[in-house]
């Protein structure tokens, strides 16, 4: 199959990021750092992995930082340059996306998932489009986009990345049904956002990432609310597979969710240990904190 390239991607970035209160007060959650980059870094470095080419940005009051992340800062890149810090503004550079790479809209009242991708309907236009959750960062290679868009490249449909979740923690995610197929590409039989206990259709989670026909936006924009009392995309996704196919990726790698606390130290732990940089000054200080912690 040769299916219709992916070429932008959707961060709904409009979350009031309650669970980090204070931290979140005056500053938005996809901009906690993991080490020493932004969550929402992390999301478009694996959507540039992955070939896309626009970036779209779904924000709401208090988020303006965020398009200021993704814009040059000309005062720190001269006093940068001044004082010969060549790797820090090389890293800046790379970071930045390219002018007219990124659009920004804002979702003006708090209505949910669904909503908020239907707020990108005219930047996306008539074209697939990946959807990216920056809460759900990988430790992952090729990126967990990459792996999906390598399925998308065979079937041509709407892919979803599912992981395996504990029973007990299926009720707080979308679930799907699990069809014929190898976990690289499975066909997905049911979706259900955040099930009642024992009502999910199995153990897989989708995992925040997905790719998407723009079929999907005039669904959403007829769908009424959800779990939650939210416009859900699981819902309308749901609807949309009774008229196109959606396959399932069981990605390799391991997921951090840092829409919660644990989730989030736990990719600083296991972020810091992988760099270079610190890992053996940190592991040091990790182990004294972790005898101590026992006492
Ligand atoms: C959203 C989706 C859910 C998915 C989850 C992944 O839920 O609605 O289907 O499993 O992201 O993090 P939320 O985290 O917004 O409650």
């Amino acid at each position: 199959m040769n299916p219709a390239k992916v070429r932008v991607a959707v961060f709904p970035v409009a979350g009031l990021g309650t669970r980090f209160l204070p931290a979140t007060k005056a500053m938005p959650k996809e901009m906690l750092p993991v080490v020493d980059r932004p969550l929402i870094q992390y999301a478009v470095d694996e959507a540039k992995e992955a070939g896309i080419e626009h970036f779209v940005f779904i924000t709401g009051r208090n988020k303006g930082v965020i398009e200021d992340h993704f814009d040059r800062q000309f005062e720190l890149e001269e006093t940068l340059k001044k004082r010969n810090k060549t790797a820090a503004l090389n890293e800046l550079q790379a970071d930045l996306p390219v002018a007219g790479q990124t659009s920004f809209t804002r979702q003006q009242e708090p209505l949910g998932l669904g909503h908020a991708v239907w707020c990108a309907r005219d930047l996306v236009g008539n074209e697939p489009f990946a959807l990216l959750l920056p809460d759900m960062l990988f430790k992952s290679s090729p990126g967990v986009l990459k792996q999906m868009i390598a399925a998308y490249e065979k079937t041509g449909k709407n892919v979803i990345a599912v992981e395996e979740m504990a029973t007990d923690a299926l009720s707080s995610y979308g679930v799907v049904g699990r069809g014929d197929g190898p976990d690289s590409m499975f066909e997905i039989t049911r979706m259900v956002e955040k099930p009642a206990p024992g009502d999910a259709p199995s153990n897989l989670i989708i995992s925040g990432r997905y790719i998407l026909q723009p079929e999907i936006f005039d669904l959403i924009g007829r769908q009424s609310k959800g779990a939650g009392g939210e416009i859900q995309i699981t819902d309308a996704m749901q609807k949309l597979m009774q008229k196109q196919g959606f396959t399932g990726v069981k990605y390799q790698g391991r997921s951090f969710d840092c829409g919660s606390k644990v989730g989030f130290l736990t990719a600083n732990i296991v972020f810091a240990l992988d760099r270079k940089d610190i890992s053996r000054d940190f592991l040091t200080e990790l182990q004294n904190a972790a005898i101590n912690a026992k006492q």
